[in-house]
């Protein structure tokens, strides 16, 4: 346990069980040092606890990583909950849940992931104050996610095919759920020939009659001869048997952690593949989390969401200058930020 701590740099990691609910979740908090650590709950079928573990701390120092680029006094941690056996009372499980959370006393702060639904915050939400994005405060961040990827894609684009927009270009995107949907339905109207795929076929049938373009089972992603594909399910979709089998001259997906290590950044450099670091890419929902507790309007939110193109596209250039992959140069911005500045001037947040 300790080693994965050690590796991935997290601080703090705390547990809950409650039998009663059958609640087993993991709380990671990598870094409060601009901010309190604000991070979704993902609710999977985790095979065992190593992997649950993986994937928290992963996940939270990805969070830190994410906040500290958009320039937001937020630390970052993230929930896993080991989902139990079905059938179990769902509701009960994220009370539980929510109490747990308040138990941090506000240095960590919930949200929506892969697994748990806007339904399940608002039970947290019964127990707790520290929890965004559920029904009473109206705020779901996944369009912003979308509209930043969007906005990291144009910045791609320019620089990996030097054009202007998505239009006449083929796009693959893996997964379909609340962020991917949304994107193949912008890249529909930007005039852009899409792949689709989801784990569901039938998701991946409905989307691609509603848009009127093609869709391929999940694992062919890999292979479809596109420009670009876009990483939009869950991590570690970018290693050592992908990324071969990729055809696509530009990556830009919603996904966290879609690299499976380290050494597939340069992996995709060798292979001439623009690969853009996906927790810059999809800052969006947590930029507008943020903003949105602060009563900022849609049109201020929306402003510094597309910001993020602006930021790829800097992170793009000096990248290059110091040939270095895309990856290397955001993780050496975000540490810096990390280790530079305090939580001193952070905005009151929680
Ligand atoms: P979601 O749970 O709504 O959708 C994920 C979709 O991917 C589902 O339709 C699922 O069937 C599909 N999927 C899972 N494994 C797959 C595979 N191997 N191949 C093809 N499809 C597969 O999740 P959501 O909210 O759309 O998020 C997508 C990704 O973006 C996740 O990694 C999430 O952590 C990340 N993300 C989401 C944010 C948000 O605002 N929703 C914010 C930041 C990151």
């Amino acid at each position: 346990m300790f080693a994965t701590l050690e590796q991935t740099d997290v601080a703090e990691l705390h547990q809950f069980r409650d039998p009663a609910t059958g609640l087993r979740a993991l709380i990671a908090l990598h870094s409060t040092r601009l901010g309190p650590a604000l991070g979704g709950c993902r609710c999977l079928p985790y095979p065992d606890e190593h992997t649950a573990l993986n994937d928290v701390c992963r996940l939270a120092r990805g969070m830190s990583y994410k906040a500290a680029l958009a320039g937001l006094p937020l630390g970052g941690g993230k929930a896993v909950i080991m989902e139990p056996e079905k059938p179990y009372n769902r509701a009960a499980l994220y009370r539980a849940f929510g109490d747990a959370v308040n138990r941090l006393g506000g240095r960590y702060i919930t949200a929506m992931d892969a697994g748990t639904e806007i339904t399940d915050l608002d039970q947290v939400a019964t127990q707790t104050r520290h929890v965004w994005g559920f029904s009473g405060d109206g705020m779901d961040p996944s369009p912003y996610t979308a509209l930043g990827v969007f906005a990291a894609l144009d910045a791609g684009i320019r620089h990996r095919f030097q054009r202007h927009g998505a239009r006449g270009l083929h796009i693959a995107i893996q997964g379909l759920g609340h962020v991917g949907s949304q994107l193949a339905l912008m890249l529909a109207r930007a005039g852009a020939r899409l792949t689709l795929a989801d784990l569901d076929p039938r998701r991946a049938h409905r989307l691609a009659d509603r848009l009127n373009t093609q869709w391929v089972p999940a694992d062919s992603i890999y292979d479809v001869n596109c420009d670009i594909f876009m990483p939009c399910a869950l991590g570690g979709v970018l290693n050592a048997d992908t990324i071969p089998r990729l055809q696509a001259g530009l990556i830009v997906g919603a996904a966290n952690n879609q690299l499976a290590s380290d050494d597939d950044a340069q992996r995709l450099r060798e292979r001439g593949i623009l690969y853009t670091p996906d927790y810059l890419n999809n800052a969006g929902g947590l930029i507008s989390l943020a903003l949105g507790h602060r009563q900022k309007d849609n049109g201020v939110i929306r402003q510094q969401v597309i910001g993020i193109g602006h930021t790829l596209s800097q992170l793009l250039d000096e990248a290059a200058r110091h040939q270095i992959s895309p990856a290397q140069m955001a993780d050496r911005q975000a540490e810096q930020r990390l280790q530079g500045e305090t939580g001193k001037h952070a905005w009151k947040v929680a």
